[in-house]
């Protein structure tokens, strides 16, 4: 009697790669890959060096567009955005570069304040408590008048973090995070990377060749091999895995699919 109404839509994900090609030079470096990160997930995407990760990222971020294929943020395909709707989806994601790529000729404080200078109005104040609640949450409290040269790469990679954190983002990417820091550091570095982006109600996708950092964040793992996402699960599936690349990544064979 009663018409049934239509079909619950599917919750759009955060973030959706579908079908993406990559060329660099006609050397295709990402083929056809999907991948889909739902809202809230901490989402790690292994791969060797090489493998396209970094290059993974800046297609999210929409400085690199996909040869073909497409990239969806909040279900908006990212190829067919204006620049205007491009930029206000950047500002929407905060990005934490391998390097930290923090402004050498500018102090911590300056660093952190510096898009809230150029992309918002706020006012010196509010900037200032903004700089100081960031500098706060990632530990780095009274290091504001700091240089970056001052810093040790652990510091320096919490105040990049800080620094990502400052526009409120809904989407953190994180590059290889915890490369070149000891053990210790890099458990800390992991540990801010789960507490902040639950704290913000935010999202993440870390990509690392990491193992150990990648089973304390994730709460999905995927694994990038030969241009594509060749296998996405849950950490405690992933690890137990009968897909001969991961197996042998994850056991650190030197036999195997991968050479
Ligand atoms: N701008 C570029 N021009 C040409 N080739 C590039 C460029 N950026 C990256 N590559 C190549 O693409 C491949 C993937 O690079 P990248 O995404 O940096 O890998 P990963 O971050 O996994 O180590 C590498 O072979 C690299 O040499
Ligand atoms: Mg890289």
């Amino acid at each position: 009697m009663n018409e049934q109404g239509p079909p619950p839509e599917p919750q759009t994900p955060l973030v959706e790669l579908r079908g993406v090609q990559l060329d660099f030079e006609h050397k295709p470096i990402l083929h056809r890959l999907n991948l889909r990160v739902e809202r809230k997930q901490r989402m790690v995407v292994m791969g060797q060096s090489g493998a396209g990760k970094s290059t993974l990222l800046r297609l999210i971020l929409g400085v690199l567009r996909p040869t073909e294929g497409t990239v969806f943020f909040e279900g908006r395909d990212l190829s067919r955005a204006s620049r205007p709707q491009i930029n206000a989806v950047r500002r929407k994601i905060g990005m934490v570069y391998q390097s930290s790529a923090l402004i050498s000729s500018l102090s911590v404080r300056d660093n952190l304040a510096l898009p809230l200078e150029e992309l918002t109005r706020k006012r010196r104040a509010e900037i200032n408590h903004i700089v100081e609640d960031k500098l706060a949450m990632v530990g780095m409290e009274e290091t504001g008048a700091l240089m970056p040269s001052e810093l040790s790469g652990g510091m320096r990679k919490r105040v990049a973090i800080a620094r990502a954190l400052v526009m409120e983002p809904e989407l953190l990417l994180f590059d290889e995070p915890t490369t070149g820091l000891d053990p210790v550091l890099a458990a800390v570095i992991d540990e801010l990377i789960v507490n902040l982006t639950e704290k913000a109600h935010a999202t993440s996708i870390i990509v690392t060749h990491e193992l150990s950092s990648a089973f304390r964040t994730a709460t999905r793992i995927a694994m990038l091999y030969k241009g594509r996402i060749i296998e996405e699960d849950r950490p405690e599936r992933f690890r137990s895995s009968h897909n001969p690349v991961v197996e042998q990544f994850i056991e650190g064979r030197t036999k195997g699919p991968i050479q």
